[in-house]
Order: C-alpha cells, then sequence, then structure tokens
C-alpha cells in the first residue's frame, strides 16, 4: 500500500480487519515493526479521535510522531499548480511537501472541503498535491471527500459484533444538524460497504440530500427512514449537506432525528455514529445513553484500523531508516 486515501488503495478489507482486530487482543506484537520510521499528523483543520487513534497506532508499531496543526501553527499553503501567489497564502504545496517528505516516512494528513466548490472539493486537490509532491505514502485522516479510516473502523466494529450466518441489514440515515457539515463520512461508508458486498445496504434521507451515486452504487436509496429502519442490525447516523446544489442546508426537519421509539420497528439495532456528534439534535440522549450505541466502541477501534493501516505500509515498503526519499525508488 503506498497510500490510503480510499478503499480502493485497500488490497484485501478481511485481511486488514482481521489484522486489525489481532492488534487489538495484542497492541504490541509489531512494536519494532516501525523502528527508524517517522510520521507526521498534519491537520489542517480539528480533530480528537483522528489525531490521538492514529498518534497511538504509530507508537504502538514503534514510529516516531510528530504532530504538527498546519491549519494554525503553519504557512498558508497555496494548492493550486500556476498560482499567482499574490493573495493570503505564503507557501506553495509543492515547496512544502517535498520538506515533509524529507522530514517524515510516513505523512497523515487532515483536510476538509471548503463546501463552495464542488469540482475543487472532489477533484481531492489538497491530499492529492501531499500524494504527488512529497515523495512518500500519504495516508487520508479524513479528506474533502472521504474518511477512509473511519469508515475501516465501522467495518471492523460492524463485523466484532454481528456473528450470524446472514448479511446483516445496514441503514445509513441522514440526520438534522445546525451547520452544512461535509458529505466524506456518508461518501466513505457507502463507498466502504457497497464494496464489501456483506450487507443489505439502504440509505435514507430527506429529497435533495441525494449523496454522490459513484459512492452509493448497490446501495437501496429512499426518502422513507421509518421503511428504511424496518429489520436494521445496524443504523448509522450522520449529517451531510446537499451534494447537488452543492453545500447546502435544505430541509433541516428535526423528525429526521434518530430516537428510541424510531428504533422498535429495527432488529434490535446498534446505533453508530462517527463523532462528534450534536446530542438530541442528530440522535437523542436515550439512544446515546442506551446498550444500542456503539459509539464508544467505534471510537475506540479507530486505533486499531490505523495500526492495521500503518503496518501494511510498513511491511509492503522498504523505507529508507532516516526518512528520506521515496520508499518506493529509495532516491532522495
Ligand atoms: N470521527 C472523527 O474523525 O473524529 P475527529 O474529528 O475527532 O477526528
Amino acid at each position: 500500500m503506498k497510500k490510503f486515501i480510499s478503499c480502493e488503495d485497500a488490497p484485501d478489507f478481511q485481511l486488514l480487519i482481521a489484522k486489525a482486530l489481532e492488534y487489538k487482543s495484542n497492541p504490541f506484537k509489531d512494536v519494532t515493526l516501525g523502528k527508524g520510521k517517522r510520521m507526521g499528523l498534519l491537520f489542517l483543520n480539528p480533530s480528537m479521535r483522528t489525531r490521538l487513534s492514529t498518534e497511538i497506532a504509530a507508537k504502538n508499531l514503534g514510529m516516531d510522531v510528530i504532530v504538527f496543526n498546519v491549519g494554525q501553527d503553519g504557512w498558508a499553503l497555496e494548492f493550486e499548480d500556476e498560482a499567482i501567489m499574490s493573495g493570503t497564502t505564503v507557501e506553495h504545496v509543492k515547496d512544502a511537501a517535498p520538506i515533509l517528505g524529507k522530514y517524515f516516512d510516513v505523512l497523515g494528513i487532515r483536510t476538509f472541503p471548503s463546501l463552495k466548490n464542488k469540482e475543487d472539493d472532489y477533484s481531492e486537490l489538497y491530499i492529492n498535491q501531499f500524494v504527488k509532491y512529497s515523495g512518500v505514502p500519504v495516508v487520508s485522516l479524513e479528506s474533502a471527500t472521504l474518511h477512509p479510516l473511519q469508515s475501516l473502523t465501522d467495518l471492523i466494529t460492524i463485523q466484532e459484533m454481528f456473528k450470524e450466518k446472514r448479511k446483516p441489514k445496514i441503514v445509513l440515515t441522514w440526520a438534522p444538524h445546525v451547520k452544512a457539515l461535509p458529505q466524506c463520512v456518508a461518501n466513505s461508508f457507502s463507498q466502504w460497504v457497497s464494496a464489501w458486498g456483506g450487507a443489505e445496504f439502504v440509505i435514507t434521507h430527506p429529497e435533495d440530500y441525494e449523496l454522490d451515486t459513484k459512492f452509493t452504487k448497490g446501495a437501496t436509496i429512499t426518502h422513507n427512514q421509518d421503511d428504511a429502519l424496518k429489520n436494521a442490525d445496524f443504523v448509522y447516523v450522520k449529517n451531510w449537506s446537499t451534494f447537488a446544489d452543492y453545500g447546502k442546508i435544505y430541509c433541516n426537519d428535526p423528525e429526521w432525528m434518530l430516537t428510541h421509539e424510531k428504533l422498535a420497528s429495527t432488529n434490535n439495532a446498534k446505533i453508530m455514529h462517527c463523532l462528534p456528534v450534536r446530542r438530541n439534535v442528530e440522535l437523542s440522549d436515550e439512544v446515546l445513553d442506551s446498550t444500542s450505541s456503539l459509539v464508544t466502541q467505534q471510537a475506540s477501534n479507530r486505533v486499531w484500523a490505523a495500526q492495521a493501516v500503518l503496518a501494511e505500509i510498513l511491511n509492503r515498503f522498504k523505507l529508507p531508516v532516516t526518512g528520506n526519499g521515496n520508499p518506493e525508488t529509495g532516491k532522495l
């Protein structure tokens, strides 16, 4: 694996999931794998779970880790090629990324979408520029359109919890929110569940909240939340802003909040959310505080997902010990 920015970069889901669960039962089994390797965690946006779980995962593998809040502490980066930098940006990613590639053996990057320009966001310009110019493996810590470490965690949690021989019914339901949020988690979860193929997958949302169809292939899509929830084994709750008329909040109907009452028609469904969650807006207290909620288990599994991905990167590539150069070619 030379990058991890989408489920397409994961060569074998089941292997990654099995590896993650091995790490969960024995976190330090590969504590020397990353010895002499350094990971840079670069944040252009806030994070709690991703930042801490990835740092713990890298340290469990013996890596050295440096966190850099680029958005807060670094120079304002320019990402457009051939930009005339007479505005607010101070340093081009073309200059910064190769330096980071000298300092680090693996880079983790968190960026968010602008939610203003769909074409720019969906081209994944920011993370792709780091992939292009850093010369080292790049792990997405959430990008403009996807959140692969979260989705891998979600599949790990589902497989950990579901032991029946049949396929589980998984429902992704839109929920209200006070802000326009990215589509990343919903896109990514849809992409991973569809590619996995091990579930009956239903997506439910109000009209006008259709996701990009390239991520929802194979899913049943309905605007009727009550119908969608019938016999569900897992209900994944998430808000997202509109995709077609990009980045807007159209309907914000509080009736879409998931409540205990709505779960009556499910198959004692387990409830998932990537967090952070707006209590009593997206999900009611009674649901979040019930034994049906998997949110803490889900967030704790972030460590094992990140550890499995980093181990795959460390195993597949002969990374230079000093952190210099391209891991594929070994060139400086
Ligand atoms: N779920 C998730 O990515 O959480 P953070 O934003 O806290 O990293």
